[in-house]
């Protein structure tokens, strides 16, 4: 099961500069997180606190037992095994192969011999679609292979903390499709907890269990979902809409004469830039591919939002109760490729005894590697018989029609 990260009041400065306070949060064990912002709020900063990197001036980040912000360096080194990390500028090293970066931190970490390194990197490669450029430097590649070859190296550990810094900067939408789907799969198999930083709302939409947003140096708001998602904040609805009108400027905060100049704007029609989209809507999470093993993190996290429920928002609470009867509507429909929502819609919740066996269960299954998915599902594609006879009817059937169903 992955670690629980508890964040308590924590506070961090570069010399006169605040960057934020008074921060706390608990990242649930094994549960998918998104961390949202402007940038300059210090999210990159914020990833680099949990791992020691940087020190707080204030408060604590326990780990597995551990408070990493007093322990002692040989603590920390060992801490740090539980983790892999994917940082913003993807850190590789220059001067070394992706192959050698992707190694490095088997050989630094594990006694593992060459061979059996070989075989985990080139896994990760071929995960995260770099197969044939292992041998080249990152100078030699595009920014978003690099990113790839940044989330390879935070995976070779099968670690227990996964922290990705905007894994879909320097993505197109579709490898960013496939790098959010990644990382669900790796949850399921792993159980690994998972802190995303990214300004991508499609992906704050459908993969984290939890997300919270910095803003003017403070923690606005950490919690499910659903509870961003429909918050009535002037700062995240602005943020979620990617509109220039509203509290987030350019630079600094916006004074009253802007933001009345700005309302003015408004009022006359003008547009600010962002999508009219209506994010209290929940659009579905993303589930693990089929095969996959059941999200275990997903039974927790439904127990603990069930949990806290009464103490959320009314918007909020809305918004999961149509989440969990879409979802049991799914599981329904279509239980085959929808594993962990059908463990979810046997469970019954008001059970605690009921909740453990549904995680003990899912402990039980047997792990597909998601390669393993893929070629499965090419092998299969390939062993279906071609109907072409029914091409021939569908094209002798068009011919003269002007236009094709076939
Ligand atoms: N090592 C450092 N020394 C001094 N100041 C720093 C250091 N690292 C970051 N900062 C400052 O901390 C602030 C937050 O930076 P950070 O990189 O965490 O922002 P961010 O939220 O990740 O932004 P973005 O979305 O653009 O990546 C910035 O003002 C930055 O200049
Ligand atoms: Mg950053």
């Amino acid at each position: 099961m992955g670690v629980e990260v508890k964040v308590e009041g924590l506070t961090k400065s570069f010399g006169s500069q605040n960057i934020w306070r008074d921060v706390s949060l608990t990242l649930p064990a094994g549960e998918v997180n998104a961390l949202l912002g402007p940038s300059g709020t210090g999210k990159s900063v914020f990833l680099k606190t949990l791992i020691g990197l940087l020190h707080p001036e204030q408060g604590s980040v326990i780990i597995d037992g551990t408070d990493i912000t007093e322990c002692s360096a040989k603590e920390l080194y060992e801490i740090r095994k539980l983790f892999g990390v994917l940082f913003q500028d993807g850190a590789l090293f220059g001067s070394m192969t992706l192959y050698d970066n992707i190694a490095f931190p088997l050989r630094e970490h594990t006694k593992k011999k060459e061979d059996e390194i070989r075989r985990i990197v080139m896994e990760k490669v071929e995960l995260v679609g770099l197969a044939g450029a292992e041998g080249k430097l990152p100078g030699e590649i595009s920014g978003g292979m690099r990113k790839r070859a940044g989330l390879a190296r935070a995976l070779v550990l099968d670690p227990e903390i996964i922290l990705c810094d905007e894994p879909d900067s320097g993505l197109d939408p579709v490898r960013t499709a496939y790098i959010s789907q990644l990382l669900i799969d790796i949850n399921a198999e792993i159980d690994a907890t998972i802190l995303i930083v990214t300004h991508n709302i499609n992906i704050a939409r459908t993969i984290p269990d939890n997300i919270g947003m910095l803003f003017r140096k403070e923690l606005v708001m950490f919690g499910p979902r659903e509870q961003l998602l429909t918050s009535e904040q002037p700062v995240v609805k602005q943020f979620l809409s990617g509109d220039r009108f509203g509290p987030i400027g350019m630079s600094e905060e916006k004074d009253e004469a802007v933001a009345a100049a700005e309302a003015a704007m408004q009022a006359a029609g003008i547009s600010g830039g962002g999508t009219k989209d209506d994010f209290s809507e929940i659009i579905a999470q993303v589930q693990p591919n089929p095969g996959m093993p059941v999200r275990k993190a997903a039974i927790r996290h439904r127990a603990n939002v069930l949990a806290m429920l009464p103490s959320l928002p009314e918007n909020a609470q809305a918004a999961i109760r149509a989440s969990i009867a879409e979802e049991d509507e799914r599981a329904a429909q279509s239980p085959e490729s929808v594993a962990t929502l059908v463990a979810l819609a046997n469970t019954d919740f008001s059970d605690p005894a009921a909740v453990q066996a549904a995680q003990d269960q899912a402990d039980t299954q047997v792990i597909e590697r998601p390669t393993d998915v893929l070629a499965t599902a090419a092998d299969d594609a390939q062993t279906q018989p071609i109907d072409t006879a029914a091409i021939e009817t569908a094209v002798n059937q068009s011919d003269g029609q002007g236009s094709t169903q076939a």
